[in-house]
């Protein structure tokens, strides 16, 4: 069953982050009108009565959440307490108050990371539950496929219609360049900038660089998410992703060439890679609902590094 967006009250949580605002900007393109981005000042998530109070307000046909505590490496072994209490709660309150409220369509935003640490490159959906995943982001990921699992038992139980999306790691403009929480692209780009401003002689990266990753770029995400919210009606977890699987030391040296830096690069190798190996199968979100990414890594982070300098 297509679900017919522009017709439809849409709630995005987590409207005002990176994420948030492509797809806030896509449903506009799509003609979605009757679309509400509650803010966390406003409506925090953590507490079940603010959840109710945003359904009395807003009465939600649709809902996408992208709300979530999200960083890199750094920010995941600092507060993995937080990362997986504040994701699982956020979506155990709306999930149960989508299902006492009758709605049409919940679509959760799953992460990569809760992919088995040594999953099989490229990684299935039919995987996912193969295996821990990668202990840096663990309580992260497995928070989020908690509620993956709260999806297939309400749909069993309750016919809530709720699917989970998995998007490979993100890039692209409007990203979070703060260092302490960044992911790995903007903060190579902020290094970069930075080092090559002040002549600095080198820059610092974490790990080895033997890591592998895939990047989505964020306006093609947000497409994905659309197509997935109108035509994806299954129990069974998405991947959305390029399909593109690049070391980390390529991607450093492709940034350190766009941003024109000059200096080392040096490894500290003390600091951990993260998971081995990141690429995703994405066949199943091509023959469900015809998503294939748009964005070649390198347009992508030729307009990303534009966006970052024109705003420091
Ligand atoms: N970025 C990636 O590479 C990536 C990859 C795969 C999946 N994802 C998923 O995509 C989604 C969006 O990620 P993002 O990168 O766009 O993150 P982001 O920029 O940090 O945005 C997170 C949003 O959640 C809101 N939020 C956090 N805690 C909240 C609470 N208690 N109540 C209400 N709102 C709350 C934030 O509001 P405030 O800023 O006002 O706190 C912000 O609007 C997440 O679910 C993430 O797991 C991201």
């Amino acid at each position: 069953m297509t679900v017919e967006l522009a017709r439809q009250r849409i709630v995005v949580t987590g409207g005002t982050g990176f994420l948030g605002r492509a797809l806030c900007a896509g449903l506009h393109q799509r003609g979605c009108e009757m679309l509400a981005v509650p803010t966390h000042q406003d409506y925090d998530l953590l507490d079940a009565q603010a959840v109710e109070r945003l359904f009395a307000d807003f009465r939600p046909q649709v809902i996408f959440h992208l709300a979530a505590q999200v960083g890199g490496i750094g920010a995941n072994q600092r507060e993995p307490g937080r990362f997986f209490y504040e994701n699982l709660q956020m979506g155990l309150n709306l999930i149960e108050a989508s299902r006492r409220h009758g709605i049409e369509k919940f679509l959760q935003v799953g992460t990569v990371c809760a992919y088995p640490k040594f999953t099989p490159v490229p990684f299935r959906e039919d995987d996912l539950w193969n295996g821990y995943p990668e202990e840096t982001n663990a309580p992260y990921g497995i928070a989020k496929k908690a509620l993956l699992v709260m999806l297939q038992s309400y749909r069993q139980q309750y016919g809530l219609n709720g699917v989970f999306v998995l998007p490979v790691n993100l890039f692209g403009p409007g990203d979070n360049y703060d260092p302490t929480s960044s992911h790995v692209i903007p903060a190579l780009i902020r290094k970069c900038v930075e080092a090559q401003r002040s002549g600095a002689p080198e820059i610092v990266v974490w790990g080895t660089g033997s890591a592998s990753r895939e990047f989505l770029y964020v306006h093609d995400c947000a497409e994905g998410l659309i197509r997935a919210a109108e035509q994806y009606s299954s129990p069974e977890p998405v991947n959305l992703g390029s399909g593109q699987e690049i070391s980390i030391r390529e991607l450093v040296t492709l940034i350190v060439k766009l941003t024109g830096y000059q200096g080392q690069v040096v490894w500290d190798t003390s600091r951990p890679d993260g998971q081995p190996r990141r690429s995703l199968d994405t066949s199943r979100a091509f023959e469900s609902f015809g998503f294939r990414a748009q964005t070649s890594l390198l347009d992508g982070l030729r307009i990303t590094i534009q966006d970052y300098l024109a705003g420091n």
